[in-house]
């Protein structure tokens, strides 16, 4: 009996535990109810009665033995694994990169564009894109029952009073002048959507930026210098500047904005129907009417404004063909434009 208590003392003392298996093992050999210390216990029934009081001690001193040397070597244990997983920290492996996302091209001509004109002192003004009549149409000198409201093929929210998706960014036009005096130099980029089937060329949803400048004195010529700076800032210096005669209730006269087929350099292409020149907007002096509807003297005043495509211009700077992969969101196409200057 002394023998065995002893040996399994010494067995208690030069226990180790490296792993959580070896500690449930030792758990099992000297804790647990069906451990040696257990049988130990079990075997108090065949003690002597005299014994008894002797050799509970001697069990007793065993069991305290046993449960200390487990708390060390649960303790030893927790910290060799903190240990283990600080030294597995290498600190000279190179950082796994994130990979970076790019500029959506749209994103990159707007802000190109607004660059070009916010340095010839055009500030930024925008509009809600749901619309009432008096801002998209009639104070644009769109008569009621005129032709050119069905041209912008409207989505209607309401009717009676009309309330709609706006057609297009001239309406941040009124909007301005009607809480602004001249001078007013501004450009008003944003969406608009037209009752359109989706295709190649055409879109429901797409992005106009408008340009308004209204003072004293503003001629056709501040026009056309505007527009010919924007062109060469935008695609190169090559590039030349057509106004071809128009019609928009809003401006008279009215000229339709052509520039030198990107695609082509100006030979003639499919793009360009062979002509060499694409449209990129239209423009045109702001007409009296339109001034006064907002407010302001027209006798007085005078301005310009412009309306272009930023879809339209974006497709010919990267000779993109096909409008919709501007809204698919194909990485492979996205991945390709990173921001202008
Ligand atoms: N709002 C016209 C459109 O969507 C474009 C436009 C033409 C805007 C002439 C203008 C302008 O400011 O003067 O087709």
């Amino acid at each position: 009996m002394q023998d065995k208590v002893q040996s399994i003392k010494a067995e208690i003392s030069a226990a180790t535990a490296n792993s959580q298996e070896e500690l449930e093992a030792y758990r099992m050999r000297f804790i647990s109810k069906k451990s040696v210390v257990g049988e130990l216990f079990a075997g108090m029934k065949d003690v002597a009665p005299e014994e008894r009081k002797s050799y509970g001690q001697v069990i007793n001193e065993v069991k305290d033995l046993a449960e200390a040397k487990f708390k060390e070597l649960i303790d030893q244990l927790n910290q060799q694994s903190a240990g283990t997983h600080t030294d597995h920290i290498d600190l000279t492996l190179p950082p796994v990169s994130g990979s970076l996302g790019s500029v959506h091209p749209l994103t990159a001509v707007r802000q190109r564009i607004i660059e070009i004109f916010e340095r010839i002192g055009f500030n930024l003004s925008e509009g809600p894109e749901i619309e009432d009549d008096w801002h998209n149409f009639t104070a644009l000198n769109f008569p009621e029952n005129h032709p050119a409201r069905e041209m912008q093929d409207t989505f209607f929210i309401e009717k009676n009073p009309d309330i709609a998706l706006r057609t297009h960014t001239s309406s941040v036009q009124v909007r301005v002048m009607e809480n602004q005096k001249p001078p007013i130099r501004t450009l008003s980029p944003g969406r608009v959507f037209r009752n359109e089937a989706i295709s190649a060329r055409a879109h429901c949803v797409f992005h106009q930026v408008e340009g308004l400048y209204v003072d004293e004195n503003v001629g056709f010529a501040d026009l056309k210098q505007t527009l010919y700076h924007f062109a060469k800032e935008m695609f190169g210096k090559q590039t030349k500047v057509r106004f071809r005669p128009s019609y928009f209730p809003f401006t008279e006269p009215s000229a339709e904005i052509d520039i030198t087929c990107m695609i082509c350099g100006g030979k003639g292409c499919n793009i360009c129907k062979g002509s060499g020149w694409v449209e990129i907007g239209g423009s045109g002096m702001v007409d009296p009417n339109v001034l006064e509807n907002c407010g302001i003297d027209s006798t007085k005043y005078s301005g310009f404004a412009f309306g272009m495509g930023i879809e339209r211009i974006t497709m010919l700077k990267y000779q993109i063909k096909d409008l919709r992969l501007f809204t698919e969101n194909d990485v492979r196409f996205l991945k390709q434009f990173t921001p202008m200057s």
